[in-house]
């Protein structure tokens, strides 16, 4: 493949650190900035060239992304359940940031720009598996930032001449991933608690069901989105459409995994959040040649050991709650996660 100078936003994220050690290991020269509000510091790739700047500051993109090819933008507060209580936060940190990064791109004459959506921008749909040509619906503040990028990206890139994929990764597992975090990343969640000895929390009737994409499954896609000229202009899902399985059965999966005696508390559900979620992988298996190598329970595995290694940790309150009411979820307040641990 090309040797191409690429740039990461938010590459002290899950994602975003796995594309870079992607993207280094096939020799690119690799940038990348976080202003670190997610994800971890030791994150970050060695190797790379790393610029601890906001998105949001476009000047600072101006400067940072000067002379680069491919711009991957992973940069996100990725809160879906939590953005109907905090959508000012999330509508800066999803759609405006993404008007500054596309506009730093064009500017600098980025020839690729790969913009990381949602499977939030489909909401609750008929059919499912959803399929990239389905109307978007999307019924939350994350899933409304992201679907407008991603029709902010498609004007821009129209009117100034910028090649741009979209890609909807969906539901991703591994390490690197934060699980001190209480407002996302039900898996980590999960495994942080049970690995301290407490019960994990699940919302509703914990019949939701969703399919789990191992990272380095759709870090192989998504690097090659870098390279191939099929991809331009489409709307690709990334990840798997086996195993769709409820968050019940994750509970369990995981519980099996650490030998733990399961007995799930139950909260009541969020606002918004979608019952049956899946994504078709009929179009990247075609276009990227994706293939799920990596099964649920060996994915699991791989993040319990990440997580033993770096020891299990008390939750982060780290993003403010804007909305707070009879409505607003009881673990996502008063330090919820932390305290559960004391009862
Ligand atoms: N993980 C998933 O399952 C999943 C699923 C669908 C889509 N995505 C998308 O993939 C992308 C990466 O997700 P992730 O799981 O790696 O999230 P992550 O939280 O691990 O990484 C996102 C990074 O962006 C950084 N960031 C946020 N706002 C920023 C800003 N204003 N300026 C600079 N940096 C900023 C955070 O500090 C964090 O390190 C996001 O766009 C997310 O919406 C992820």
């Amino acid at each position: 493949m090309p040797k191409k100078k690429v740039f990461i936003t938010g590459v002290a994220g899950f994602l975003g650190s796995h594309l870079a050690d992607a993207m280094l290991a096939e020799g690119c020269e690799v940038a990348g900035c976080d202003n670190l509000i997610g994800g971890y510091a030791d994150n970050v790739p060695k190797g790379i060239e790393f610029h601890k700047i906001d998105c949001g500051d476009l000047e600072a993109m101006r400067k940072a992304t000067k002379g680069t090819e491919i711009m991957y933008h992973c940069a996100c507060t990725a809160y879906e359940g939590l953005s109907v209580f905090s959508p000012s936060l999330v509508a800066q940190n999803t759609y405006q940031i993404t008007a500054s990064v596309i506009s730093a791109s064009i500017a600098n004459k980025v020839q690729r720009f790969v913009h990381c959506s949602s499977m939030a921008r489909y909401g609750t749909q008929k059919v499912v598996p959803f399929t990239e040509e389905l109307i978007c619906k999307p019924q939350d503040p994350y899933g409304i930032s992201k679907y407008a990028s991603e029709l902010l990206l498609k004007n821009l890139a129209e009117v100034h001449g910028m090649e741009y994929v979209i890609v909807v990764p969906h539901n991703i597992i591994g390490p690197r991933q934060k699980y001190d975090d209480p407002y996302r990343n039900v898996a980590s969640i999960m495994i942080n608690l049970m690995l301290q000895g407490r019960q994990p929390i699940i919302y509703g009737d914990g019949e939701q069901k969703r399919c789990f994409s191992f990272v380095q499954d759709d870090i192989d896609c998504l690097k090659k989105v870098a390279f191939q000229n099929n991809v331009i202009g489409e709307v690709i899902n990334i990840g798997p459409d086996e195993e769709f399985i409820t968050i019940n059965e994750l509970a369990r999966r995981i519980a099996g995994l650490l030998d733990f005696k399961l007995k799930p508390t139950y909260m009541p559900g969020r606002p918004q959040e979608v019952k049956l979620a899946a994504c078709s992988a009929n179009k990247v298996r075609k276009l990227l040649g994706y293939k799920t190598n990596v099964s649920l329970d060996e994915g699991l595995r791989s993040m319990i050991a990440y997580i033993k290694e770096r020891k299990p940790k008390p939750f982060t309150y780290h993003i403010a709650v804007e909305i707070n009411n009879r409505k607003t979820p009881e673990t996502w307040t008063n330090n919820f996660f932390n305290k559960y641990a004391a009862r």
